[in-house]
């Protein structure tokens, strides 16, 4: 997991630079078909992905977005009404069976659809019409880490082609950001000792980190099976708050821009509740450093020039905590390759 989180870099400048190779082919179908509605399905990490990707999409293109439940399709056994909607299935493998199903449904009844995957000659690159590789080469850990980071990156370019507002100078820039990141290691190492007995926690996030903030809880409960809540920042105050006592362990995404507010606002609750608060950000919101919580700084100042200027942080911000995640199993004396119960693959209807 340490390793394949540490080749991050490479993975996403391969995703990108064959992406932007095929970009246009796909440009052109959209102007051709401009959907009413993309619709994207996935599971496990691959969900999370898709919960950044339908922040991105609608913000960047005003797309609506839904994430699809295939039980609809694969129990109830409801065909939907697809016309005019673009279908994208997410799955790293490209073998999840219910994802398939539905992509494999959307096609028969006239949606365009896309597949997003990091092997090239899975059953989910035959059935869509169109893919977008994670380039991230073959992931060994259970915990998946590097195709995650790629399955954003690959989300920023399906984003792109539907006419979104991104940058591609700034997507290049993010593969040497995660790079920096990376010397973070050993800090998020040290942190995660402080939380060798950890058995619950809550992870937060916003907007666009709010994929985030479901993948960090994902980590830590499939490699250190903390069971881990996790909320956007507005539903915690929605009634979980109410778990929240001395000392309870919440992790905070807080990325400048329009979502700190909210964010400051939050965190200065778990202040008075007394939480033990580790807060993610960069240098570009030192009102974020300056809270009372425990910090993960990150070296770099990732603000977009153009658009809400979060929009780029999503990538970066997931690296320390797949570092503490990766360091708090092993500190623990597990493994988070190969965490109980689990296999690389599920399948499920
Ligand atoms: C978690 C993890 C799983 C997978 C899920 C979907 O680290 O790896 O949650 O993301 O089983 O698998 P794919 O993406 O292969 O469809």
């Amino acid at each position: 997991m340490l390793e394949e989180t540490r080749q991050q870099p490479e993975a996403l400048e391969k995703t990108l630079e064959a992406g932007l190779a095929s970009l246009a082919d796909l440009r052109r179908q959209f102007e051709v078909r401009r959907p009413r509605l993309v619709t994207l399905v996935a599971r496990g990490t691959s969900d999370n992905a898709a919960q950044f990707g339908r922040y991105l999409i609608e913000i960047t293109t005003r797309i609506p977005v839904s994430l699809a439940a295939p039980s609809v399709l694969t129990l109830y056994q409801c065909p939907l009404d697809l016309r005019d909607v673009l279908v994208v299935g997410i799955s790293q493998s490209g073998e999840s069976t219910d994802t398939n199903a539905v992509l494999e449904d959307a096609r028969a009844r006239g949606a365009l659809t896309v597949g997003i995957t990091n092997e090239s000659e899975s059953p989910m690159a035959r059935i869509a019409d169109f893919v977008i590789a994670a380039r991230a080469g073959r992931e060994e850990s259970v915990a998946a880490t590097k195709t995650y980071s790629c399955q954003l990156m690959a989300l920023y370019l399906l984003a792109a082609a539907l006419g979104g507002q991104v940058q591609v100078e700034i997507l290049r820039r993010l593969p040497d950001w995660v790079q920096t990141v990376l010397e973070l290691e050993e800090r998020a190492g040290e942190i995660a000792e402080r939380y060798t007995f950890m058995a619950r926690a809550v992870a937060v996030g916003r907007g666009l980190n709010y994929a985030n903030a479901l993948e960090l809880g994902l980590k830590l409960m499939e490699t250190s099976y903390v069971v881990t809540e996790r909320f956007s920042s507005a539903d915690l105050m929605h009634g979980p708050i109410a778990l929240i006592e001395r000392h309870f362990p919440v992790f905070a995404f807080a990325p400048p821009g329009v979502t700190w507010p909210s964010t400051s606002a939050m965190l200065d609750r778990l202040e008075e509740l007394k939480a033990e608060t580790l807060v993610i950000t960069d240098e570009s919101n030192p009102e974020a450093a300056a809270k009372p919580a425990r910090l993960i700084q990150l070296p770099i100042r990732c603000i977009a020039p153009e658009g809400p200027c979060d929009l780029y942080t999503p990538i970066p911000y997931i690296v320390p905590a797949q570092l503490f995640a990766a360091h708090l199993a092993s500190i623990k004396g597990l493994n988070p390759d190969r965490p109980r119960t689990l296999q690389k693959v599920t399948l499920t209807k």
